[in-house]
C-alpha cells in the first residue's frame, strides 16, 4: 500500500495558484527528494501533506485514511521545517523530550530515544542548553532530532541540512540515510543540494512551477532526463547545451558538426546536451577550442572553454595540465548524448 497518495491537488493562496494539479505516490519505505528552483512550491507540497495549509482541491491520503482535512497532530508524521522552531523556553533535552511526553512515552524509553538521537547528532555537550544559546546549525540539529526521536512512519524534512558547514552537512546525510535504513519508515525530503538528492533519494521528483517534471531513481533522472530542463536542473556543473539544426541526420550547431539523434529522419531546430563528465579531451578528438579558465578541484578540475560561438565545462581527473589560453581538442563520449525536440523534450535512443 501506498503510504501517502496525493490525487488532483490543488493549492492556491487567493487568486495565485501554487501547484494546479498534482499527483504523487509515496511507497511504504521510499526516501521520496523533491528537488526544484526557488519557489516552485516544493515547501507548500510538504506543508499541505503535514495539515499546515489547506489545500484548495484535490485529495491528500495517507495510509490509506482521507487526511485531506484533518488536522496536522490526527496525521502522525513528524517534520524538520525550513525555519526550523523550537520551543524557546526549554533546554535541548526538554524539546528533544516533547513529541515523546506527548505520546506518553515511559521515562525509560524517552532516555533511551533521546540518547540516540543526541549522539547521531552530535547533541550531548548541548543537551542543557536553550535555542537561544545556540547556534543556527545546532538548533536545525535539535530539530532534525526532535523529528526523529518520534520515530514516526512519515518524516517530512524541509532543507534539514541547510544551516550545516560542508563537512557536519555530509556527516549528517550519511546519519540520515542510517537512520532510514535502520527505522524502515518513509521520508520525504526537500533539498537544493544535488549531491545530497543523488546519494539519499531512492526516486527523485523534479518539481517546476507546481508541476512534477520527471520522477524516477537518481540514476533514471540523471541518465535519461526525460526534459531539457530536468536535464539542467539535475547535476552540478550545468550539462552543456548546444542549439542547432538536424538536416538529413546530421547535426550543426557552430563549430559542432556530428551525426544526430538515431531514428530522427525530419530536420529543424533540436538540442543537444553533454554532461561534462563525457566531455573528452585529447589531441584525437575532433573539435578545436581555447581554455578560458581552469577551476581545481582538488581530486578532479573543471575545464572551460570556448569555441566560436559555444563555450562549455569539461571535468577532468586529477590536477590540471592545461591552463586558460591554452588551445585544446574536444569530442564527446558518443555513448552518452542526450538529444532534445526544440520544446526541449527527450527524442532519439
Ligand atoms: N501563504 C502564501 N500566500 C501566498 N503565496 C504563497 C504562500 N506561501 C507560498 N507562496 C508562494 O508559493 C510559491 C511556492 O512557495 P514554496 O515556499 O512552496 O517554494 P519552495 O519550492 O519551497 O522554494 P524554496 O526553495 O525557496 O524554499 C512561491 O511563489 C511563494 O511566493
Ligand atoms: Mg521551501
Amino acid at each position: 500500500m501506498s503510504q501517502v497518495r496525493i490525487q488532483n491537488l490543488n493549492i492556491s493562496f487567493g487568486a495565485h495558484t501554487v501547484i494546479p494539479k498534482l499527483d504523487l505516490e509515496v511507497q511504504a519505505g521510499e526516501f521520496l527528494v523533491l528537488l526544484g528552483p526557488s519557489g516552485c512550491g516544493k515547501s507548500t507540497l510538504l506543508h499541505s501533506i503535514a495539515g499546515l495549509i489547506a489545500i484548495t482541491g484535490g485529495s491528500i491520503h495517507i495510509d490509506g485514511q482521507d487526511m485531506s482535512h484533518a488536522q496536522p497532530s490526527e496525521r502522525g508524521l513528524g517534520m524538520v521545517f525550513q525555519s526550523y522552531a523550537l520551543y524557546p523556553h526549554m533546554s535541548v533535552r526538554d524539546n528533544l523530550a516533547f513529541p515523546l511526553r506527548m505520546a506518553g512515552q515511559s521515562k525509560a524509553e524517552m532516555d533511551s530515544r533521546i540518547a540516540k538521537a543526541a549522539a547521531m547528532l552530535q547533541l550531548e555537550p548541548l543537551l542543557d542548553r536553550r535555542p537561544a544559546q545556540l547556534s543556527g546549525g545546532q538548533r536545525q540539529r535539535v530539530a532534525i532530532g526532535r523529528a526523529v526521536v518520534r520515530e514516526a512512519d512519515l518524516l517530512l524534512l524541509d532543507e534539514p541540512l541547510s544551516n550545516l558547514d560542508a563537512k557536519l552537512r555530509t556527516e549528517l546525510r550519511r546519519e540520515l540515510k542510517q537512520l532510514h535504513a535502520r527505522l524502515g519508515n518513509t521520508m520525504i525530503y526537500v533539498t537544493h543540494d544535488q549531491v545530497e538528492a543523488m546519494t539519499l533519494a531512492t526516486r527523485i521528483v523534479v518539481m517546476h512551477q507546481g508541476e512534477i517534471l520527471q520522477i524516477g531513481s537518481p540514476a533514471e533522472v540523471y541518465e535519461r532526463p526525460r526534459s531539457l530542463r530536468v536535464a539542467s536542473f539535475v547535476g552540478s556543473p550545468t550539462i552543456n547545451q548546444f542549439q542547432g539544426d538536424l538536416h538529413q541526420g546530421q547535426f550543426n550547431a557552430g563549430p559542432l558538426q556530428l551525426g544526430g539523434p538515431k531514428g530522427v529522419t525530419e530536420s529543424g531546430q533540436i538540442s543537444l546536451a553533454v554532461r561534462p563528465e563525457d566531455v573528452l579531451i585529447g589531441a584525437d578528438q575532433p573539435f578545436s577550442a581555447k581554455v578560458d579558465l581552469v577551476e581545481p578541484l582538488g581530486n578532479q578540475h573543471l575545464l572551460w572553454m570556448s569555441a566560436g560561438e559555444i563555450s562549455l565545462c569539461a571535468v577532468l581527473p586529477g590536477q590540471a595540465t592545461l591552463a586558460a589560453g591554452d588551445a585544446v581538442r574536444f569530442g564527446f563520449d558518443p555513448q552518452r548524448l542526450h538529444w532534445f525536440d526544440s520544446q526541449g523534450q527527450r527524442i532519439g535512443n
